[in-house]
């Protein structure tokens, strides 16, 4: 088993390189350097969250789409038999559409809703749920049956879109990496001793060689050859916004990995506590875990 936890200074390699491409070196001062390369990052994860959202309205649309076939299918199959059974059916069957696009719908709006830029109590069953209604059609569609094991957490101190960006990120990864369909495990635990909450998003798929878990995190780092059938990834920014956000919500990003077996990637945050900010314990790393199976 090989792991590799985000927290080291590959990460700032992959960034001056980045700068280098955009500012000739010999006209900087180390203070302008590292400005040019915050500017940067800001951007990159700006460009990453846009691919992400493009990606989300992509999906959204197409789900929504097949609601509104569904819906109108059943109204024309009670158009053209009259008897009661029928109509019953073809009506029930246009409920559960209809509240399946609200449920849609609100997904959407909560993320919009979320869009504020401030560290707040966040639910993550809830973000949990959101995000899967989104996803839960391209699951089913290449044959991904999705575990929840979600533990009686309190909420965490996030920023909640920023945290489903980062979830939709492993789990459009985790599906592409089950080409052939598989298990896919989405748990919360919570660790009062630490005040901490881990959640993991955990994939039976292809796994990863040590050379490769090495450079997830990297900028531009990907083996896709680009969007895949569903439009979705191959830019290589996923996981290194992933590990920016986490980052600055000072917690910690963790990623074991074997090939053959599947990848976990475990994301730990703090609970949300009322105490005052300059109290926070440092989170400790996320600790051993045993071998994937
Ligand atoms: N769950 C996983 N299983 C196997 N390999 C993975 C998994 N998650 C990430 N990887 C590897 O890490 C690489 C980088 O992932 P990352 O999400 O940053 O980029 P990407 O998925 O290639 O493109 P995008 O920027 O569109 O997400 C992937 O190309 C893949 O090789
Ligand atoms: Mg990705």
């Amino acid at each position: 088993m090989i792991r590799s936890v985000a927290s080291d200074w590959r990460i700032c390699t992959g960034c001056n390189e980045l700068t280098n491409l955009a500012i000739p070196m010999t006209q900087q001062n180390p203070e302008q350097l590292q400005e040019q390369i915050e500017h940067l990052e800001q951007r990159l994860l700006e460009a990453q969250k846009n691919s992400s959202l493009g990606e989300l309205v992509s999906t959204t649309t197409h789900e929504f789409n097949n609601v509104l076939m569904t819906i109108i299918n059943y109204a024309k199959m009670g158009i053209r038999h009259k008897d009661e059974p029928t109509r019953d059916k073809a009506l029930s069957k246009i409920l559960a559409a209809g509240e399946r696009a609200a449920r849609i719908t609100n997904s959407v709006l909560g993320m919009a809703r979320n869009r504020s830029q401030d560290f707040a109590a966040v639910n993550l069953e809830e973000l949990i749920g959101e995000t899967m209604v989104l996803l839960e059609r391209e699951m089913q569609k290449y044959r991904i049956s999705v575990e929840y094991d979600l533990g009686e957490v309190p909420p965490v101190t996030a920023i909640g879109n920023q945290i489903q960006q980062v979830l939709l990120n492993l789990l459009i990864n985790a599906r592409q990496a089950m080409t052939e369909g598989g298990r896919l495990i989405i748990r919360t635990v919570h660790d009062a001793e630490t005040r901490s909450v881990d959640l993991v998003v955990r994939d039976f798929g292809s796994g990863m060689a040590p050379e490769q878990l090495q450079r997830i995190f990297e900028p531009y780092f990907s083996t896709k050859d680009g969007p895949d059938a569903s439009g979705k990834g191959g830019t290589g920014l996923g996981l290194h916004a992933c590990h920016k956000i986490i980052q600055a919500h000072g917690g910690k990003i963790r990623v074991e990995s074997t090939p053959g077996k599947g990848t976990c990637f475990t994301i730990r945050l703090r609970a949300a506590q009322p105490i005052a900010p300059a109290a926070m314990p440092e989170l400790p790393g996320v600790g051993q875990t045993s071998s994937l199976t």
